[in-house]
């Protein structure tokens, strides 16, 4: 995060939070796109640059809206949607159609038409039933597709159970029994609609520790190599997903050399083994990229101190801004933002505004003495935040302000009462 504090109050890229707070309203979520910028060079200078044939397609699920695709445009990446509404947000801003990539277990017929419209880059199959579909929409629309396989790689990443997806019993990925994805990959790499590039895999998120991917990525170098033997074909893209884990509170994150050279290596010795050209290699960060760049500001309202048990200060956003510590028991840093010389002596709860016990933000963290009226910073809330918000209790999502060397933005509005209710139908019933 590009912070700093002045006179007891918190900036971020430049920017008073306290005045953002009062300009804005709260809850706000606030970016700093120098942050982000920063996340994105670090790519480039890493393994984008290091490495010729990469591309590093940012996964929009962790925080998408028309802002962000154009940065992460701006900055030379790719884009990984799942769903067509991350799509369309895409193509609203103007996205470049080759580098989208297009991720999903349950894509829908409309899903993969509007992509196959706009002519994405590449779409990670997750199993013959889709590349049916696929190949009847080209068909009929005469046109081509260049495709991926997403296979489960049977590796457990030991992060949160919600979280990890390469396990062998998944909703994700085909799961690699010879009767299943030997037909999958002859029917790809035979069909007239699709060219059949390669495999995808992820194994999980939010992780701190390389051998899952480099786990998988043996299932998967050895599934190269069976495809080679028994089709004669040379798989020309590997796909090794996201999942590098961030610091929320006292983790020890990872460099991305940490987790990417290993792989690189691995792919390079085993391409000049198998004497073919090093197949292209792309990830898909999404956390990595947004986590740190984002903060959350609240305003606090009602403190009830339970004597001997706990102290309770309320905020008036909650789980609906920020689902992750109700979801996942996720930790967090926070800070009062107008405090942030005083002493952190007192231990709080901070909770949300939603009629729900688990509507917790931070469990027992350390602040200033709170006040009614103080802002109060949750650090680190820039993935997996805005984009996972609901309309809960019918609480209105926060605007989302893009900061900058001292300027601010609204990137997105906040919600209105009115906003929540437009789409009901006033009409007498029946
Ligand atoms: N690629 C695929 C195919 C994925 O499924 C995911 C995340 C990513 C890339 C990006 O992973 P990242 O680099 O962000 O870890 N809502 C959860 C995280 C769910 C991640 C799902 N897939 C959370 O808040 O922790």
């Amino acid at each position: 995060m590009i912070s700093e504090i002045k006179n007891n109050v918190l900036y971020v890229d430049g920017c008073n939070t306290i005045e953002l707070a009062e300009k804005y309203g709260t809850p706000l979520y606030v970016y700093s796109e120098n942050a982000i910028v920063k996340e994105c060079r670090k790519l480039q200078e890493c393994f984008l640059n290091k490495y010729e044939n990469t591309r590093a397609a940012y996964a929009a699920k962790a925080f998408s809206c028309i802002a962000m695709c154009r940065i992460i445009e701006r900055e030379g990446l790719c884009l990984d949607v799942v769903s067509g509404g991350e799509l369309f947000t895409a193509i609203r801003a103007g996205f470049p159609a080759e580098r989208i990539e297009f991720n999903g277990n349950n894509k829908l017929k409309e899903e993969l038409e509007l992509a196959i419209d706009y002519g994405i880059g590449r779409i990670i199959v997750d199993g013959l039933q889709e590349l049916n579909l696929i190949e009847s929409i080209c068909r009929q629309k005469n046109k081509t597709m260049d495709v991926l396989y997403r296979i489960t790689p049977g590796v457990d990443s030991h992060t949160h159970n919600y979280i990890t997806t390469g396990k062998k019993d998944s909703k994700f990925g085909i799961p690699l029994d010879d009767d299943v994805i030997y037909p999958a990959v002859e029917a790809a790499i035979n069909s007239s609609y699709v060219n059949f590039k390669g495999i995808h895999f992820h194994v999980g998120s939010q992780l701190f520790d390389n051998k899952s991917h480099l786990l998988a990525l043996e299932t998967v170098l050895q599934l190269v190599k069976n495809i080679k033997e028994r089709f004669n074909y040379d798989v020309t893209e590997l796909n090794v997903g996201g999942g590098f884990g961030v610091t929320y509170t006292d983790e020890k994150q990872k460099s991305y050399e940490y987790f990417l050279d290993p792989i690189m290596e691995r792919i390079i010795e085993f391409s000049q083994k198998m004497n073919i050209k090093r197949p292209a290699v792309v990830i898909e960060p999404g956390r990595s990229v947004v986590a740190e760049a984002g903060v959350t500001l609240y305003k606090v309202g009602s403190i009830k101190d339970i004597k001997g048990i706990r102290k309770y200060v309320s905020v008036d956003g909650g789980m609906t801004d920020n689902i992750r510590p109700a979801l996942y028991q996720a930790a967090y840093r926070g800070a009062l933002a107008n405090k942030m010389n005083e002493p952190a002596d007192h231990t709080i709860t901070v909770c949300g505004k939603c009629c729900e016990s688990g509507d917790i933000l931070i469990k027992d963290g350390q602040f200033a003495e709170a006040q009614a009226g103080d802002i109060l910073v949750i650090f680190t809330t820039g993935a997996y935040g805005y984009s996972m918000a609901s309309n809960y209790n019918k609480n209105p999502v926060p605007a989302v302000v893009l900061v900058k060397d001292g300027k601010s933005t609204e990137i997105i509005r906040r919600q209105s009462y009115e906003d929540i209710i437009s789409r009901e139908s006033t009409e007498e019933l029946w």
